[in-house]
């Protein structure tokens, strides 16, 4: 099955679960839309966010992608229901890793960052609800730094003193796991690792979510059957130096209108 594994994201974010699923499946082909003039999602209506997850889903669709990862956990939040009902391609989603936070911690309290779109949606509360049951979630609006990120701004001093304030009120009640609800933030662990006490354990979604789109395709029977490394595809609606420099120039990356 040579069709390509089709990812989106309202941005650069994304490219952290790319690079687990490369890992994981070397072989499989991946296109990447990084629809980064309309980053951020997180701070949008949910109506919006859902507009702007089905045209992504349209462009992947016509470039005949076999399986789609809404590497955005605002836009699997906010629309993954509906995308799942409306098409028939799988589709495989982020979402916050509030259960092994559950299960790891010791302390009982976990800190959840993650933009408000995600933070104010249905599913995150049905998930926290699920797993999270006598263990107190902190929740922190990542205000600004899904912006900071799209700018390559990830090892600023402006990230550094947001992520200072917004950690502080969970370091005081004694959390000892941080759940990255957005895909954008993988690229903050080496700044949350200088900030964080040695006893917090980072936690994001990127390698369960590769093992998950691999599980799916096996069982789907579309895993490629291939032997030679995919190819992989980055289009973005806005600057595109900022992917570039994420990805590596081995890639190949174009600026698309979409
Ligand atoms: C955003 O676009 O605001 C963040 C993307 C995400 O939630 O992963």
């Amino acid at each position: 099955m040579q069709k390509p594994v089709g990812i989106f994201d309202s941005g650069v974010g994304g490219t952290s679960i790319w690079k687990e699923i490369r890992k994981k499946m070397p072989y499989e082909d991946t296109i990447y839309l990084a629809d980064s003039k309309n980053a951020p999602y997180g701070a949008k209506p949910s109506e919006e966010i859902l507009q702007l997850s089905i045209k992504n889903v349209e462009l992947l669709l016509e470039k005949n992608c076999k399986i789609i990862v809404v590497a955005c956990n605002t836009a699997t939040t906010n629309a993954i229901e509906y995308l799942r009902k409306t098409y028939e391609v799988p589709f495989i989603g982020i979402e916050p890793a509030i259960k092994p936070a559950a299960l790891h911690t010791q302390t009982k309290k976990v800190g959840v960052l993650a933009t408000k779109g995600t933070l104010s949606s249905s599913l995150f509360h049905s998930t926290s609800k699920m797993y999270a049951e006598g263990i107190t979630v902190m929740e922190q609006e990542g205000k600004g730094l899904v912006e900071l990120i799209e700018q390559g701004k990830q090892a600023s001093d402006e990230v550094r003193k947001l992520l200072i304030q917004y950690l502080a009120p969970m370091l005081e009640v004694g959390i000892d796991c941080l759940v990255l609800g957005c895909t954008h933030y993988p690229y903050l662990i080496p700044m949350l690792t200088e900030i964080l006490p040695k006893n917090v354990h980072i936690i994001d979604s990127g390698e369960a979510v590769a093992r998950q789109t691999h599980a799916v395709l096996e069982k789907l029977q579309l895993l490629t059957k291939s032997e030679t490394l995919g190819t992989s595809k980055f289009f973005s609606n806005s600057n595109i130096e900022v992917l570039k420099n994420l990805v590596g120039n081995q890639t190949e990356v174009a600026k698309l209108d979409f």
